[in-house]
């Protein structure tokens, strides 16, 4: 989709559809009581009619408004004037773009980004007009062979605004952001079959090619089993599909400045391994390579938009499957760290595929690492769908995080990493146990990841509940390839 810059009156604007803001009671946005005054009180009628009143995430759509120049226009409910913030502008955007593109206009001028979002500039309005339209669009139909995409798709939206400048700016962020989460999304809905660890590391080569300042390896097993990484190793024992290790060093900054390093769990299928799942909404375990995705969306992002620091992105991947070679529950193994681990139970293989990539990481002279994984369930029942579990070593890391989620409406909530919780994973045989125990599941994770990350500032996001959604809308979100983008940006105007 294309996104372009308008500023023009919406009586007189020339397009398939004009898209004007409604606030509640029945009260007119600026733009639209000036289309209003152009089609004779068009819009004043409809609303006394009782047609709509404003509520936040109604919509009405009219065609061949008289008066005006355009073939439809979308009022979309703002709720409350007074009560316009981050959600309420989201949804109205989210309603637009989902009823223009299946209205058949191919093309629309939307005025909602004029509107007062509390504490949000243009900036941000025309930013997530782009990223949620873009996003609002997308159709996980790539493997279906009749495609059930609209007649008419909307292809170009105008944002009218005085000031394009700032517009423009917001457009190329956005689009680039939209770009990533629409990668993640793609490889995160992909079935174990096809994306294999090494179909995710022809897709890293693939980025690398298409960027200049993107320089990708990957490592395959034999190299893996020389750097010592048998924990890693442990989990890809009962698979068919060899394990990789992806890295990718992204290079905007200045030679020498330390990078950002994401560290993304590419488990491609968990099925458990022989401490295996329960058969039901198994497949959704093909979705345990998001973290993996949020890298690759990410970096792409970072290169699109030339970002001027260094970021380096690591994916361990893997399957997890049961089989003769598999690791067996009790199986105690030596990580890369020198630190042995008894796997108590091998469904719990993320962490023990990221502490040796952690541990890798320290290689790139990292000033931060960021690994983003689908580690917990328990991080599900903890913080639904709502929020990403953030977990850290550093406060300012942790906070920098939590406010790039906050801005990017991709938001994470900070648990605890106490020592208190460190006792869960002692072993009787090893230096710790793979698990922790029933309580504080999403915690005594992060802090098996703590024991690896200690040389540096480290921050663990666990997207177990975020990364994709279930029932009629299964698929994968995108997250958190926009607090990941934001946290990046903000880095480059410190
Ligand atoms: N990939 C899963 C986590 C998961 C489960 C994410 C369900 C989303 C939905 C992870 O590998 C796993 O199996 N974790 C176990 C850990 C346990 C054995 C300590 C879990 O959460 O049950
Ligand atoms: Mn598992
Ligand atoms: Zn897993």
């Amino acid at each position: 989709m294309k996104f372009t810059v308008k500023s023009e009156k919406p009586g007189t604007v020339k397009a398939g559809c004009v898209v004007l803001g409604v606030f509640e009671k029945r009260r007119l946005s600026d733009a639209a009581a000036d289309f209003d005054k152009t089609t004779r009180g068009l819009l004043t009628r409809l609303l006394k009619d009782g047609e709509m009143d404003g509520k936040c995430g109604q919509t009405l759509l009219v065609h061949y408004p008289r008066g005006a120049h355009c073939e439809r226009v979308l009022l979309v409910g703002c709720g409350k004037a007074k009560e316009f913030g981050d959600k309420a502008y989201r949804e109205a955007v989210a309603a637009a773009a989902g009823i223009i593109n299946s209205s058949g206009a191919s093309d629309a001028v939307s005025y909602l980004a004029e509107l007062d979002v509390h504490g949000r500039d243009l900036y941000w309005k025309v930013r997530q007009m782009v990223e949620i339209s873009i996003a609002t669009l997308f159709r996980p139909d790539e493997l279906k062979s009749r495609k059930d995409k609209a007649t008419r798709q909307l292809r170009r939206l105008a944002v009218n605004t005085a000031d394009a400048d700032t517009a423009n700016r917001a457009i190329s962020d956005g689009s680039a952001i939209a770009g990533g989460v629409e990668l993640a999304r793609t490889l995160g809905n992909l079935p174990g079959n096809i994306c294999t660890p090494s179909y995710l590391a022809d897709q890293a080569r693939k980025l690398g090619k298409a960027h200049k300042k993107l320089k990708v390896s990957v490592l395959g097993e034999a190299a893996m089993e020389k750097l010592g990484m048998g924990s890693l190793l442990s989990v890809s024992r009962g698979s068919r599909e060899p394990a990789r290790l992806i890295s990718l060093e992204y290079s905007g900054g200045r030679k020498g400045d330390r990078p950002v390093a994401l560290v993304g769990k590419g488990v491609t299928f968990d099925s458990g391994g022989i401490s295996i799942k329960p058969s039901p909404a198994m497949d959704e375990m093909k979705f345990d390579m998001c973290g993996a995705a949020s890298v690759l969306g990410t970096l792409q992002a970072c290169a699109e938009m030339d970002l001027p620091i260094n970021v380096v992105g690591v994916i361990p991947t893997t399957e997890n499957l049961p089989d003769g070679n598999a690791s067996k529950p009790g199986d105690i193994v030596t990580s890369m760290s020198g630190q042995t681990i008894e796997v108590l139970n091998t469904d719990a293989e993320g962490r023990l595929i990221l502490c040796d990539a952690l541990t890798w990481c320290g290689k790139f002279k990292p000033d931060v690492v960021v690994d983003i994984a689908t580690l917990t369930g328990a991080c599900v029942i903890a913080l639904g769908a709502h929020a990403a579990g953030l977990l850290s070593n550093d406060d300012e890391l942790a906070e920098a995080l939590a406010a790039a989620g906050n801005y990017a409406a991709d938001r994470a909530w900070r648990l605890p990493l106490w020592d208190d919780y460190q006792p869960q994973l002692d072993s009787n045989f090893a230096d710790m146990a793979n698990i922790g125990g029933r309580e504080a599941g999403t915690i005594t994770a992060a802090c098996f990841l703590s024991r690896f990350t200690e040389d540096y500032r480290w921050a663990h996001l666990d997207i177990a509940g975020v990364a994709w959604k279930q029932g009629k809308e299964k698929g994968a979100t995108g997250r958190p390839v926009s607090l990941l983008t934001q946290f990046l940006l903000d880095r480059c105007a410190d």
